[in-house]
Order: C-alpha cells, then sequence, then structure tokens
C-alpha cells in the first residue's frame, strides 16, 4: 500500500501517518522528520534546510526530490510506505509519478485530512514533540502521563522552532498557494480521499481504516 498524506501544517498528517504505519507494518517516511534529524546531526542538508524551515518556507525541491525517491527505493518500502509531508509541489509530485512509473508502480491513495485554518494556530502552539524519538504530543488533545516526558522514551518534550504563531501563519499561506494545488492533481488522477481531521485522533483514524480496509 503506497499512501500520501496530504493538509496543512497541524493537520494531524504525522499523528495519523504513525498509526497507518504501526497498523500497515509499513515505513512511515516524514521528510520534515528527516530534516529535522539531519539538522541535529549538523549535516549539510540539515544547515541547508534549516534556514527555509526557521522561516517557514519549503526546502528547494532539488533537495526533496532525490532523497525521497532513494528512500522509497529501499528494500523495507517494497510492501509500501506512507508519506507524510511529500510531495508538496506540484514538481514534487510529478517528479515522484515519474520516478514510480520507473518503477513499475503507483500511489493508491492520496488522504486529504481536512482542518480549517481557525484550527490550525492554537493546535501548533499545543504540539510537543520528544528530542530523542520524535514522538509527538499535544498539552491537551494527546497529552503524556507525566509531564514533559515522552510516554515512550522519557526523552525531554519540546515545542518545534517553527511552532510560533507567526511562523505557523507563514507555513499556512506557504501551504495554500503552494501545496493545496495537490489536491487538485490528486483528485483528476482518481487517487484522493478525504477525512474530517477537527474531530477526535482516533475518529480520523477509524475513518481513514475504513477507507484502507482492515
Ligand atoms: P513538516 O514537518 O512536514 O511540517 P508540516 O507540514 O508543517 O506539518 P506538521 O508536522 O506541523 O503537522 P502534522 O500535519 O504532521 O500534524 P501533527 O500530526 O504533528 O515540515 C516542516 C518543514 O520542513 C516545512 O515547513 C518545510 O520547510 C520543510 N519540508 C518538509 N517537507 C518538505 C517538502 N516535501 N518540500 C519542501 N519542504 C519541506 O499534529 C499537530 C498537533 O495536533 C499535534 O500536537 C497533535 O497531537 C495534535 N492533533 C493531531 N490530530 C488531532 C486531532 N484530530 N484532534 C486534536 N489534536 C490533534
Ligand atoms: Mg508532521
Ligand atoms: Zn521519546
Amino acid at each position: 500500500m503506497r499512501i500520501i498524506m496530504l493538509g496543512a501544517p497541524g493537520a494531524g498528517k504525522g499523528t495519523q501517518a504513525k498509526k497507518i504505519a504501526a497498523k500497515y507494518s509499513i515505513p512511515h517516511i516524514s521528510t520534515g522528520d528527516i530534516f529535522r534529524a539531519n539538522i541535529k546531526n549538523g549535516t549539510e542538508l540539515g544547515k541547508k534546510a534549516k534556514t527555509y524551515m526557521d522561516q517557514g518556507l519549503l526546502v528547494p525541491d532539488e533537495l526533496v526530490v532525490d532523497l525521497v525517491v532513494d528512500r522509497v527505493n529501499q528494500d523495507d518500502c517494497a510492501n509500501g510506505y506512507v508519506l507524510d509531508g511529500f510531495p508538496r509541489t506540484i514538481p514534487q509530485a510529478e517528479a515522484l509519478d515519474k520516478a514510480l512509473m520507473e518503477m513499475g508502480q503507483s500511489i493508491d491513495y492520496a488522504i486529504n485530512v481536512e482542518v480549517p485554518d481557525e484550527n490550525i494556530v492554537q493546535r501548533m502552539s499545543g504540539r510537543r514533540a520528544c528530542v530523542n524519538c520524535g514522538a509527538t504530543y499535544h498539552i491537551v488533545y494527546a497529552p503524556t502521563k507525566k509531564e514533559n516526558v515522552c510516554d515512550t522514551c522519557e526523552g525531554e518534550l519540546i515545542l518545534r522552532d517553527d511552532d510560533k504563531p507567526e511562523t505557523v501563519q507563514k507555513r499556512l499561506n506557504v501551504y495554500h498557494e503552494q501545496t493545496q494545488p495537490l489536491i487538485d492533481y490528486y483528485t483528476e488522477k482518481n487517487k484522493l480521499v478525504e477525512v474530517d481531521g477537527t474531530i477526535d485522533i482516533e475518529k480520523v483514524f477509524d475513518a481513514i481504516v475504513k477507507i484502507l480496509g482492515e
């Protein structure tokens, strides 16, 4: 099963992608997570990506496409994967389609997690991420058992650098300009499915499982 998660920043792409990956035993590939890991490790790619990410801008296509194409060619992707945060522009989607065609493959579903802008800014200010394992929580909607301590690895929780309200607004603008056109792109290819992302995390997942099958 090859799946793409679409949706605004904070719509819940990562939250749902992790659940899909666990249930269907396929890798979760988040370009945002890959960049954040590179920033943490001080790589050249990380240094380049950080200048864009901190401003709420997209990293240039040429820094993303090869990375993802290499990743989906790895052995653990043989039975599929869930892409979270990629593609994000029409050129990225076209590059992915071309690479998949060369592999004799195609995408099964592009899942659009719908959440209006009004809900987003509030959601983001409550998000916390584990510095150690990357698990994501929310101080109200998905709290940890112990305050500020990761449930899985006991790592410290932080607010992401780009989750400040002014940067979130910028990311929303970038989303509407550059990523939202992908909804039409995948509709035309008959791949688009939509779920309401404003309801409970578990209910959103139920709706996704209904689409993907048990
Ligand atoms: P990325 O890491 O992909 O960030 P994003 O798209 O802005 O999305 P988020 O991760 O912020 O949100 P999400 O939809 O995953 O929501 P989450 O599940 O965490 O990208 C970051 C940056 O990297 C980009 O700005 C760009 O610079 C760069 N980049 C990455 N990929 C790129 C690409 N392909 N091309 C170019 N640049 C790229 O949920 C959010 C919060 O809400 C959490 O706290 C969660 O617990 C809570 N929550 C989730 N679901 C619900 C619910 N149903 N009800 C209540 N709360 C909920
Ligand atoms: Mg995410
Ligand atoms: Zn952790």
